[in-house]
């Protein structure tokens, strides 16, 4: 079992055979809980300490739950902060989780590149619970872990990531992960949400949301993050799902087994309709919920392997 680093700050830079690993681990833990199984032994002793300076429900939640699954002492700190003194008091907190001798943190920070700017300050493994528009590693694992349960593999499908990329972490780290794992990805939206790299990242760029959704074999919409633009960026919401937003008319353009994912919160009727959204055979937004909570398992238990026993 390979990791390569004693953090997990994002997907950009894991290579196949850890990406891989993460996975097959993820399902064993997934299986596992479906059988109603813990295994409070793992991180007996052990502390992990949730720290959000946004909001969540699923990824704190589920980090939760992981931790306790597998025996950690957990803790939730929600944090707010002013963004003055946003970098003050990161290194602050970093001088506070070191006396309380943490072992797990996971953070999620509206800066790009906050984990990782603690993680050289504090002793503790540092899991990037999602930053800025930057990278949310635990989220595209469990995207891929749905998908590879739903196709049996991620190797030459073609998934169209579709809605507000350029503010998307999850974006991001579904693009890393997926190519890497030989998917032919395409990002759909409107020019003002495409991100100016785009041709970087080794997608394929579409503004029409029919040609973008033709033949794929996963459609992944995103959530228009106002709180994240700087202007008006898309029209009214109406006009937005006129043009972007998924419904059974254009849905029926993509492969006829494709599936329908979401990372949540969805604004219903704005990029996803209801009847789709709960879709009982295309929608596997469920079950992204619940793989979410086996690949936190499996990044908990690779990172703890990684760390000095009884500090
Ligand atoms: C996402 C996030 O916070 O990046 N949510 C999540 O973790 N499930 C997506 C979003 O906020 O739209």
């Amino acid at each position: 079992m390979s990791h390569p680093s004693k953090h997990l700050l994002a997907i950009e830079g894991l290579e196949p055979p850890h990406i891989g690993d993460l996975l097959d681990l993820a399902e064993s833990y997934a299986l596992l809980n479906r059988s109603g199984k813990t295994q409070r032994d793992l991180l007996k002793g052990r502390t992990l300490i949730n720290l959000f300076f946004e909001d969540s429900t699923r990824t704190r939640t589920s980090f939760e739950l992981a931790g306790k699954r597998l025996g950690a002492d957990v803790i939730n700190m929600s944090v707010s902060t002013s963004s003055v003194n946003k970098g003050e008091t990161l290194l602050d907190t970093a001088s506070t989780l070191n006396a309380m001798q943490c072992d797990l943190l996971v953070i999620r920070h509206a800066q790009s590149g906050a984990p990782a700017l603690l993680s050289q300050k504090v002793d503790a493994a540092v899991i990037n619970a999602g930053d800025g528009t930057h990278e949310h590693p635990t989220q595209a694992l469990l995207d891929a872990l749905t998908i590879r349960r739903h196709k049996g593999r991620l190797e030459g499908l073609v998934v169209a990531i579709c809605g507000d990329i350029t503010h998307s972490r999850v974006a991001r780290s579904n693009i890393h992960l997926l190519t890497t794992m030989g998917s032919r990805v395409r990002i759909v939206g409107p020019p003002t949400l495409i991100p100016a790299d785009a041709h970087r990242l080794g997608v394929e760029v579409f503004t029409d949301m029919k040609k973008g959704l033709e033949g794929a074999d996963v459609v992944m919409m995103l959530r228009l993050q106002r709180e994240r633009m700087v202007g008006g960026l898309v029209p009214s919401a109406r006009e937005f799902f006129r043009f972007y937003g998924l419904d059974a008319e254009k849905l029926a353009v993509a492969k006829p087994d494709s599936i329908v994912m979401h990372p949540g919160p969805m604004n219903r009727g704005v990029e996803i309709d209801s009847a789709i959204a709960d879709h009982p055979t295309r929608s596997v937004i469920g079950e992204q919920v619940e793989m979410g909570v086996a690949c936190r398992m499996a990044v908990l238990d690779i990172l703890a392997r990684r760390l000095p026993r009884n500090r």
